[in-house]
C-alpha cells in the first residue's frame, strides 16, 4: 500500500461500531414488558447459546463472561439453559425449524461432555433441527479433552472456531493467557480424528508486544493447521467498558501504524497461501462455503460476525444473548441473578429490545452489503442518500473508493475503512468523541 494511502487511512480512523447489527447494540433499550415474537411454522431460525464462563480472564477479552474455578456455577447455569429452551418452545405454537446452532461465550468448551449432550438433546426435543444443520462451537484450545470431543462428534457438532489468538508465548503471557502452539495442534488433530473437519482459527492483531515478525510466525503456524477459515480480528481496546483491559500495559500495545502493518502482513501471507479475503477480517479457502456465499452475494453478517447463515431470525438463549426477528432485536439479561430470577418466575429473561423500523431495515441492508461485498448500488434501495454520498466524498477524494452515480465500490486496498463508510449510513451514531466503540482500524 502506498505511503499516502496508508497515512490517509490512519488519518480517518475513529471509533465506530463493528456493524454486526443495525441498529447497533448500544441503541437497544431496557423495557419492562417485551413481547416475544410468535414465529410461523414455515420459519427457519438460527439458535445462539451463550455460555458466560471462562477458566481465567484474558485481559484483551471483550466478551460477556465471568471467571469460575469451580464447575458448580456452570452446572447450575445449564439447568437454567434447559428451562429457557423449554420456555422459548412454550411461547411458540409450532415446533420451530432450526438450520444453524452456535455455542458461543465465554467458553462453551467448559461445559462437561454430559451437560453439552443434555443441552443438545433438549434442543432436538424442542426444535426441528435440520439434518444438515450447521452446529458450531467456539473452543478455547486449553480446555479440549477427549471425552468432550467425543461428545461433540456424537451430537453432531460439525464446525469449530478455535481461539488461537497468537502463537507467540510472550504475547500470550502478556495478556494472561498461557497457550503454547502444541495445545492448538493437539486440539485440531483430536477434532479431525473424530470427524469434525471444519475449522476456523481466531487470530488477533494489535495485542501487546506483537511485531510483524511475530505475526509472520503466527500465520506460518496457523497455516500448518490447515484451517478452512481464519479470522484476523483487530484488537478492540475498550478499557472504559471492560475494566480488566486496564491490566494491559498500554505502552506495549502496537501503535496505529504497526496495527495496520500487522494486519497487512497477516493478510498478505494468507492471500499468498491461497486464502480469499472476505469482508474486513476473514480469510477462507476458495472452496469454502463462505467464499461461495460471497460470490453469490449471499454472505451475511450477524452477532457472531460473517456467516453463511441465511436465516433472518435468531433466537438467543443464555445470559446476555441477543436474538432477532425481521422487526426487532431482543436481548437477555446480562446480570446473572436477574437472568435466573426471570426463568424461575417462568418468564423469558429479556431485558432490552429494539424495534427495527422500515428505514432501519433498508439502512441495515445497505450496511450489511457494504461490510460483505464492499460495493453497493444505492439505486436498488428506496430513499435519498445524497447526504450520505456527500459525506463519503472525502473518502473518494483520497482514493479509497469510487462513486459513480449511486454506485459505491471500495478499493481493495482500503478495506480497513469499510466500517467508516457504513457509519455514514448510521443515523444513530453519536458524535465522534463518544467512546462506545473501538477504533475502525
Ligand atoms: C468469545 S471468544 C470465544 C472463544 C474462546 N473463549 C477462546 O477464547 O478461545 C471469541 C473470539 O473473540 C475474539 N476476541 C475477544 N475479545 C476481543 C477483543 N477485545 N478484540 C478483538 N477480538 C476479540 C477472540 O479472538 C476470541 O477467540
Ligand atoms: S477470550 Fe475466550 S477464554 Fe479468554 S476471557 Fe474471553 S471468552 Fe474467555
Amino acid at each position: 500500500m502506498s505511503c499516502t494511502l496508508r497515512d490517509n487511512i490512519l488519518k480517518f480512523d475513529r471509533t465506530v461500531p463493528r456493524y454486526t447489527s443495525y441498529p447497533t447494540a448500544p441503541n437497544f433499550e431496557k423495557k419492562n414488558n417485551i413481547d416475544y415474537p410468535v414465529l410461523q411454522s414455515s420459519d427457519t431460525i438460527s439458535l445462539y447459546i451463550h455460555v458466560p464462563f471462562c477458566q481465567s480472564m484474558c485481559w484483551y477479552c471483550g466478551c460477556h463472561t465471568k471467571v469460575t474455578k469451580r464447575y458448580d456455577p456452570i452446572a447450575e447455569y445449564v439447568d437454567f439453559l434447559l428451562k429457557e429452551i423449554q420456555l422459548v418452545k412454550s411461547h411458540q405454537q409450532n415446533k420451530i425449524n432450526v438450520s444453524h446452532i452456535h455455542f458461543g461465550g465465554g467458553s462453551p468448551g467448559m461445559l462437561s461432555s454430559k451437560d453439552f449432550e443434555r443441552i443438545m438433546v433438549a434442543i432436538r426435543l424442542n426444535f426441528n433441527v435440520a439434518d444438515d444443520a450447521e452446529i458450531a462451537i467456539e473452543i478455547d484450545p486449553r480446555g479440549v479433552t477427549d471425552d468432550r470431543v467425543i461428545a461433540y462428534a456424537k451430537v453432531g457438532v460439525n464446525r469449530v472456531s478455535l481461539g488461537t489468538q497468537d502463537f507467540n508465548d510472550d504475547v500470550m503471557q502478556s495478556v494472561n493467557r498461557e497457550q503454547p502452539f502444541e495445545l492448538s495442534d493437539r486440539a485440531v488433530k483430536l477434532f479431525r480424528e473424530h470427524g469434525i473437519n471444519h475449522f476456523n482459527l481466531d487470530l488477533i492483531y494489535g495485542l501487546p508486544h506483537q511485531t510483524t515478525d511475530k505475526m509472520k510466525r503466527t500465520i506460518d503456524l496457523a497455516l500448518s493447521l490447515d484451517p478452512d477459515r481464519i479470522s484476523l480480528f483487530g484488537y478492540a481496546h475498550v478499557p472504559w467498558m471492560k475494566k480488566h483491559m486496564r491490566l494491559i500495559d498500554e505502552t506495549t500495545l502496537p501503535d496505529k501504524i504497526l496495527r495496520l502493518d500487522l494486519f497487512e502482513t497477516g493478510a498478505k501471507m494468507l492471500e499468498d497461501s491461497g486464502y480469499l479475503s472476505i469482508g474486513i477480517d476473514h480469510f477462507v479457502k476458495p472452496n469454502d462455503t463462505m467464499a461461495i456465499a460471497l460470490k453469490n452475494k449471499k454472505l451475511k453478517r450477524n452477532f457472531q460476525g460473517y456467516t453463511t447463515d441465511q436465516s433472518n431470525i435468531m433466537i438467543g438463549v443464555g445470559a446476555s444473548s441477543i436474538g432477532k426477528t425481521e422487526d426487532a432485536y431482543f436481548q437477555n439479561h446480562v446480570d446473572m441473578p436477574l437472568y435466573k430470577a426471570a426463568i424461575d418466575d417462568g418468564r423469558l429473561p429479556l431485558f432490552k429490545s429494539c424495534d427495527i423500523t422500515n428505514d432501519d431495515k433498508i439502512r441495515g441492508e445497505i450496511i450489511e452489503r457494504i461490510m460483505c461485498d464492499f460495493e453497493i448500488d444505492l439505486s436498488d434501495y428506496s430513499g435519498d442518500y445524497s447526504n450520505e454520498l456527500q459525506h463519503i466524498q472525502k473518502y473518494e477524494d483520497q482514493g479509497f473508493l469510487n462513486i459513480s452515480d449511486k454506485k459505491i465500490k471500495i478499493n481493495s486496498n482500503a478495506r480497513p475503512i469499510a466500517r467508516l463508510i457504513c457509519a455514514a449510513f448510521d443515523i444513530y451514531l453519536p458524535s465522534e468523541t463518544v467512546k462506545k466503540h473501538s477504533q475502525a482500524i
